[in-house]
Formats: structure tokens, sequence, C-alpha cells
């Protein structure tokens, strides 16, 4: 008997030795250890020992468990140890990897042609002035000095939202706004950029709604050349220092004279090709002196309209407003103005 247990016990350490999970393991503890294993087998024949004998295997076989239960337990202690380590191996973070791509998106570029825009006229001490898109027809029209049934109100076909307002056709609304906020005190320095709403079908260079930028500097000796010098000095900003521009006579009901702005063609530079249409021009923006009925309108003093017998100081200003997309358009040689509008990435990644 005592034989059969030191056997056992030999038996057991090897499988323990070799033994490499923890479930493993735990299958020998039941083998070797449970209530119907060998060992518990071999310790009923007991019984049938002289009382010396059975001493001595009792004691025996109580020292071949224990033996064994340590053998497990310091093969437990051992696994354990190498599961802790192959995890802490396993999820070792490498940090000279490289790293995940992020795509990082960009500005829209009309947004950024509008930063541009207005970072040019911030540094010519211009301030920023904003308007609402849902607009009154008093300051869309009248005070621009376009009474109803004015024939010229059919040059800006209009969204209605009911008899007195509608979505502005432009930005000049904000000049007048800006103006009656002043109480005829000048002076009035400011550009305007916003969205604004036509009745136009669209096609490749019209939308129904497109962005403007509008300027107005009122003060008391402001005249056309300072606005030819401030639009020159856009031009060559905006598209490069060799254009030049050029002022065509006008109409606009606010203006008076008024002009339409040509830049020479970024294209051909100016000998005339497919951009320009041979002319060796294109247009950028309408502007023109401040109509005096409109300054009148919005409660300044002019030399035309002057109430105070030379008292008072005598305003006058000169306005512009462009079409953004437009701008863009030339400035990156892109043909349909629908590219603006659609989000296909293959366009807007081009300006990131
Ligand atoms: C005006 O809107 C005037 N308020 C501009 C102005 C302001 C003149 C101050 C004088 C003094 P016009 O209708 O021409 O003018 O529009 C100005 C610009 O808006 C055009 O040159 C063009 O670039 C752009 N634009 C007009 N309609 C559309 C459209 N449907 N789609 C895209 N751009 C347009």
């Amino acid at each position: 008997m005592l034989e059969q247990l030191k056997e056992l016990a030999a038996e057991a350490e090897k499988e323990i030795k070799r033994v490499g999970s923890l479930s493993g393991l735990n299958d020998l503890r039941v083998k070797y250890l449970g209530k119907k294993g060998p060992i518990q087998e071999v310790m009923k024949k007991m019984k049938d020992l002289s009382p010396d004998d059975r001493k001595v295997a009792g004691q025996i076989s109580n020292d071949v468990k224990r033996n064994l239960s340590d053998a497990i337990n310091a093969k437990k202690e051992e696994l354990e140890l190498a599961e802790i380590s192959k995890q802490l191996r396993d999820e070792t973070i490498d940090v000279t990897l490289p790293s995940k791509k992020t795509i990082i998106g960009g500005l829209h570029p009309l947004n950024a042609v509008i930063a541009d825009i207005e970072d040019f006229f911030i540094g010519m001490g211009y301030k920023i002035a904003l308007g609402t898109e849902v607009e009154e027809d008093h300051y869309n029209f009248e005070l621009l000095n376009l009474p109803q049934d004015h024939p010229a109100r059919d040059m800006q076909d209009s969204f209605y939202i009911d008899e007195h307002h509608l979505l502005r056709t432009h930005t000049s609304p904000i000049q007048i706004r800006t103006l009656e906020a002043a109480k005829g005190e000048g002076p009035v320095k400011i550009i305007c950029p916003g969205k604004t709403y036509r009745r136009d079908d669209d096609d490749a260079t019209h939308s129904h709604q497109f962005m403007q930028i509008e300027g107005l500097h009122v003060d008391q000796s402001v005249t056309i050349a300072d606005l030819k010098g401030v639009l020159e000095a856009f031009a060559k900003h905006i598209f490069g220092a060799k254009r030049q521009i050029r002022l065509r006579p006008s109409f606009f009901p606010f203006t008076e004279p008024s002009v339409e702005v040509d830049v020479s063609c970024s294209e051909c530079g100016g000998d005339g090709c497919s951009l320009c249409k041979q002319t060796g021009w294109l247009e950028i923006l309408g502007a023109g002196m401040v109509h005096p009925n409109v300054l009148k309108m919005s409660g300044f003093n002019t030399p035309e309209f002057d109430v105070s017998g030379g008292e008072a100081p005598r305003y006058q200003g000169f306005a512009f407003g462009m079409g953004v997309e437009r701008i863009a358009m030339l400035k990156y040689g892109i043909p349909d103005i629908r590219h603006f509008y659609t989000n296909d990435m293959r366009f807007l990644k081009q300006f990131k």
C-alpha cells in the first residue's frame, strides 16, 4: 500500500510539472486530491491494516497529500506569473510606431475667400457689419432709392416672405442700417459679408443663393479717387500684383455715378482669351458714389441736401458690392458656380 502511495505521488508530481495551464492544473487537483481520487481509494484500504501500520500509513498518506497540495500551489503561482508576464508582453505599446492618419477638414473655399477679403479690408481700417437674411422691403429697396414700382426692382427678382419682408437680394440694406445707427455722424467704414437670395435660374454662373460682400465708406472728403485706389489695391491683393482695374459707367439706383469694375484677365494678362471672352477684362463688382438721396434718407447731411446752411459737416462716400462666388471662380479658375454647393469632396479637398 505504501508502495502504491509512493507511485501515485511520483506520477502526480510528473503530471504537475508538465501541465501548462491553470485549468489543466485544476483538473489535476481534482484528479489526485478529490474525494474519488486514487489516493482516497488507497486510503480506504487502511482499515485492513494493524493499528500500528495504520498509524504509519495515515501519516505517510497525509504527507503525500500535503506535498501534492504544496506542489500544486507552487505550480499555480508559477502559471499565474507566466500568464501576467505574457499579458504584459502582449499589451506593450510601441510608442515608436507611426500614428494613425487623422483626416483634418479645411475651410470651404467660399469661407476662405471671405476670410481673405475681410483680412484685406480690416487692414485698411474697415469694420465688419452683419445683417439679417430676412429683410424688410423698406431696407432692401426703398431706403436704397428704389421706391415701390421702381423699374430697377426687376434687376433683382426676389423671394418675398410676406408683403413687407423678403430674403435680402443683396447686402446693401446693411449699408442703410449702419448709416441709420450712426445718426448722421461719420465716418462710417464697413464691409458686410453675407448670404443673399434671388429668383435666378441656377446655371454655371448663377445661383438662387449666393454670397456678397458690401463695402461702404462715408466721410467728409471721400471721393471716387479713393474708391478707385481701394479697389485697385483689393484686386492686386486677391488676383496678383500685376492686375489692373478699370471702371465702366453703369447704373445702380443707390449710387451716382455708378460703375462696373473689371480686373485685367488673370489668364491672359489682358491680351484676350476664352476666359475673358477676348476682351482682356473680367467683371468683378458694382460700385459708385453713394446717392445723396440714400444719405439723406439715412439721416446724413450732404452737399446736395444741406439744411444746416453750411453749419453741419457734409458727408459723401462710396459703396461697392461683389459676388464672392464670382471672385472665387476667377481666382481659382472654377468653371461652374454649382461646385460650391454640391459638397463633392473631390472638389472641396483641393482647397485644404
Ligand atoms: C448689387 O447687388 C449691388 N447691391 C452691388 C452694389 C453695392 C453696387 C453697392 C453699388 C454699390 P448686382 O446685382 O450687380 O449688384 O450684384 C453684385 C454681384 O453679385 C454681381 O456682380 C455678381 O457677382 C453677384 N451676383 C448677382 N446675382 C448672382 C447670382 N444669381 N448668382 C451668383 N452671383 C450673383
